[in-house]
């Protein structure tokens, strides 16, 4: 059988390397890809939202499962896209529908169904720019520090300030009524600051019943000691120690099946991933935000630890078979990922340095996976702020980051950055 995976990052060659070593897959086309060349894998320069060359290219190449790696496409409707078409009625795919995406596509959408559904998250009202003032009103009476503001809708990861102050935060709330973060900001959300450690769950559900894949943490803050400003994710440990069976039975209690029953109440077509980003609040699992898609750079790690073959589970969203599927098997081994970036990234960078040292040393438990790379004559160069994510898997979190850091430090590029303190926190639990 032949894949599609469309996006260009390091989740979308962490799951080509899974889904590559599943017998049933004999070709899998990226759309567009990047500098990486996994086995079986071939770049198509197609982007994530060209839909109707996407289509052509399913059909011209006889694809018959396409997974989507990103929200964009997704929040976009491309799900719907390729199911209207009627060539493509045999199609096999992973991801939601387009009012399924909304619940990353919106924040407001999100919080309201969440509330719909007795989903524990933080408190929260939004405001639009013809409710400016009672925003701020709210923000002085009802808020206290640190605030919590987000743009409504997608904002690559930075519609999310938490101001100190309550001049910052009013600030904040003018600018991104203001257009700072264009349409996407033109509700904002305040949430009620939750404190507590976070963490990810992720599944697949074919929209009524659900499969458990690894947990992970990521470090979202470019600084070691959690310090500087947010990027997509500088890291990655899977699984994640404090979440035993006692919190995992919340979360699926309380979280999970909540969210699929809710789902499937109101109408809403769901097959794919499904991202909780979680805060352990002393020990009760809240809702932070929901990912219509898998974690960005806890993919790198999560795949790792998934024993047996995920292509079977994927097969089973179609015709929602999934319940009758075996739980999948995780590998006891802790895995980690270090995010080697740009100098400069999350801010301005240059690009199109020539990466040395990536050759060698690639097995089952130690994967370097092309993030911002691409292939320029017979060199790889970079071409993003996340350059690489080193994966390995090993006895203890020690043990892993210990092979991960061992290996990065063999990669070279002019600017060559990552965080060394991934895992730490961890460590001291
Ligand atoms: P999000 O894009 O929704 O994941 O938010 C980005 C980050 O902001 C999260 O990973 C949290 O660290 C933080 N955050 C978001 N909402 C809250 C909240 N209600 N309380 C505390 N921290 C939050
Ligand atoms: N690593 C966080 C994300 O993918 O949204």
């Amino acid at each position: 059988m032949k894949a599609l995976i469309i996006g260009n990052g390091g989740r979308e060659q962490a799951i080509a390397w899974k889904i590559g070593l599943s017998d049933m897959i004999t070709h899998i086309y990226m759309a567009p890809g990047n500098g990486g060349s996994l086995p079986k894998c071939h770049n198509v320069p197609i982007g994530v939202t060209q839909f109707d060359a996407l289509a052509e290219l399913i059909k011209d190449m006889g694809i018959e499962l396409v997974i989507v790696g990103p929200e964009v496409p997704l929040v976009g409707g491309i799900v719907d896209f390729l199911k209207a078409d009627p060539q493509l009625s045999h199609l096999h795919i992973v991801g939601p529908s387009k009012a399924g995406a909304e619940l990353e596509g919106s924040k407001e959408f999100a919080k309201a169904f969440m509330l719909r559904h007795g989903i524990p998250t933080a408190k929260y009202r939004s405001f639009t720019s013809e409710t400016l003032e009672e925003g701020l009103r709210y923000l002085r009476e009802e808020e206290q520090p640190p605030y919590v503001l987000k743009a409504d809708g997608l904002a690559a990861g930075k519609g999310v300030v938490i101001p100190e102050t309550l001049e910052e935060a009013e600030a904040e709330m003018r600018e991104m009524l203001g257009g700072k973060f264009g349409n996407a900001g033109a509700t904002v959300v305040v949430e009620s600051h939750l404190t507590g450690i976070e963490c990810s769950v992720f599944v697949l559900t074919d929209g009524r019943d659900y499969m458990l894949l690894p947990t992970a943490k990521d470090y979202k803050r470019i600084g070691d000691g959690d310090t500087g400003l947010n990027t997509g994710g500088m890291g990655a440990v899977s699984p994640v120690p404090f979440v035993d069976d006692a919190f995992m039975q919340k979360v699926e209690e309380r979280i999970i099946r909540p969210t699929i029953q809710g789902l499937h109440s109101e109408g809403i077509d769901y097959r794919g991933f499904i991202f909780f980003g979680l805060m352990n609040v002393a020990g009760d699992p809240y809702v932070i935000e929901y990912n219509c898609r898998m974690g960005d750079p806890e993919t790198e790690a999560v795949m790792l630890r998934i024993k047996g073959d995920l292509v079977g589970s994927m097969l089973a969203l179609k015709e929602q078979v999934l319940g009758q599927m075996e739980p999948l098997l995780e590998f006891e081994q802790v895995a980690t990922t270090i995010v080697a970036v740009s100098k400069g990234y999350p801010e301005g960078y240059q690009k199109g340095y020539p990466i040395s040292g990536l050759e060698g040393d690639v097995t089952a438990d130690l994967q370097i996976f092309h993030m911002g790379t691409t292939a320029k004559e017979q060199s790889i160069v970079t071409s993003g702020g996340r350059v690489l994510a080193v994966s390995a898997m090993d006895g203890t979190i020690q043990e892993a980051l210990d092979k991960a850091y061992h290996r990065i430090q063999r990669i070279h590029y002019d600017g060559i950055t990552y965080r060394h303190d991934i895992g730490q926190d961890l460590l001291k639990l």
